[in-house]
């Protein structure tokens, strides 16, 4: 019998249930997936609490996984059964199998593991769309990073210094300044401690930084926009701390005529040719070893709620990966 995590209302993690789910034949263009690994990612939090609203429950939660294609359904051209396959973006991946169309399907290359590619497939393309289009940094830029050791941070921080970048990671105790350093900081900033803008300013002789990528929100707003160069890029892409609501977009010019980019991973790969070129580099940076992808801790699958909490209590560092 296939198991799912499904949600039946918004609320904590215990709202998650572990519930036997029928899954039946592929349809035209979809194919069943039998899940080998699956990716925890914060906006799981933001949709289990409502914060990203959902359709009808009940639903089943998690937008990432890695697996191999069990059975394919008719008018499905690119994929065959036993494809080791991976995806991000589509919604009801905490299951063991699932249907699913093939839209979002990425075959993987020999060398990247099941777990590899459940770590890495949503926060990595997201670090390779906020380096390339949201602020496409230049070698020599320097830029600020708000959660520097979580998932999306130790891959953008190394992303970026690869890329010949002066990476500034923020962070929220000594520990994780040590493994930001190790994944791509040439800085660090205690972000619950220290003034960010003004060790900013220190460390870019008074300048400021090209570009402030935020996913922290509300706590971290005035800092990232003190931060930044005149005409610097804010690009605010998550809520950890809250969502920013009533920005006064004068702001922008008083702190120097700066720009705002407020983006989703969904609008840069929305089609095949967008989600093959993303995927493909980020296949091409992790094979290389330009691009380590570090897995902090793993969980049951059966145990999701317990990981959503150790990632709201901010507990978990890197990639966490759920086991079905
Ligand atoms: N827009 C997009 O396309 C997109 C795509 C992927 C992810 N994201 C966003 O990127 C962010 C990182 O995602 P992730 O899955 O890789 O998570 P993560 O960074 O591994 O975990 C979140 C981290 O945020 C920091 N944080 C600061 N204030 C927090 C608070 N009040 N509550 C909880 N955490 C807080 C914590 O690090 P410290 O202890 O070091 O502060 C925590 O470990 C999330 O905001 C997510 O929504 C956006």
């Amino acid at each position: 019998m296939n198991n799912a995590i499904r949600i039946h209302q918004y609320g904590g993690p215990e709202v998650l249930n572990l519930e036997p789910v029928e899954i039946g034949a592929p349809a035209a263009g979809e194919v069943r997936v039998r899940h080998t690994a699956i990716g925890l990612n914060f906006i799981d939090v933001y949709q289990r609490t409502g914060l990203y609203p959902l359709g009808d429950f009940p639903q089943t939660l998690g937008m990432e996984a890695a697996g191999v294609i069990e059975t394919v359904g008719s008018d499905v051209a690119d994929f065959a059964v036993g494809d080791r396959v991976a995806y991000a973006m589509s919604l009801g991946a905490y299951c063991n199998e699932r249907l699913m169309g093939v839209e979002k399907l990425v075959k993987l290359p020999d060398g990247i593991e099941d777990r590899t590619a459940a770590a890495m497939m949503l926060q990595g393309m997201t670090a390779r769309y906020l380096l390339k289009s949201s602020y496409p940094v230049q070698a020599g830029d320097s830029i600020l990073v708000m959660a520097a050791a979580g998932g999306v941070g130790t891959l953008l921080c190394q992303w970026a210094r690869h890329l010949g970048v002066t990476v500034i990671g923020c962070v929220g105790s000594p520990e994780k300044a040590q493994l930001a350093q190790q994944n791509g900081c040439h800085h660090t900033i205690l972000y619950k401690e220290e003034d960010v803008a003004a060790r900013v300013r220190e460390i870019t002789g008074g300048e400021g930084v090209a570009a402030a990528y935020d996913s922290v929100g509300q706590a971290t707003l005035m800092a990232s926009l003190d931060s930044l160069r005149p005409t610097g890029t804010f690009v605010s892409y998550g809520n950890a701390s809250g969502p920013i609501s009533d920005f006064n977009v004068g702001v922008l010019a008083q702190k120097g005529s700066l720009y705002l980019q407020r983006p989703t991973l969904a609008t840069y790969i929305r089609n095949r040719e967008l989600l093959n070129q993303c995927a493909g580099d980020l296949f091409d940076v992790v094979q290389s070893g330009a691009v380590k992808v570090r897995i902090g801790q793993t969980y049951p699958l059966a145990e999701v709620a317990q990981a959503h909490r150790d990632l709201e209590a901010r507990k978990t560092t890197g990639a966490t990966v759920l086991l079905p």
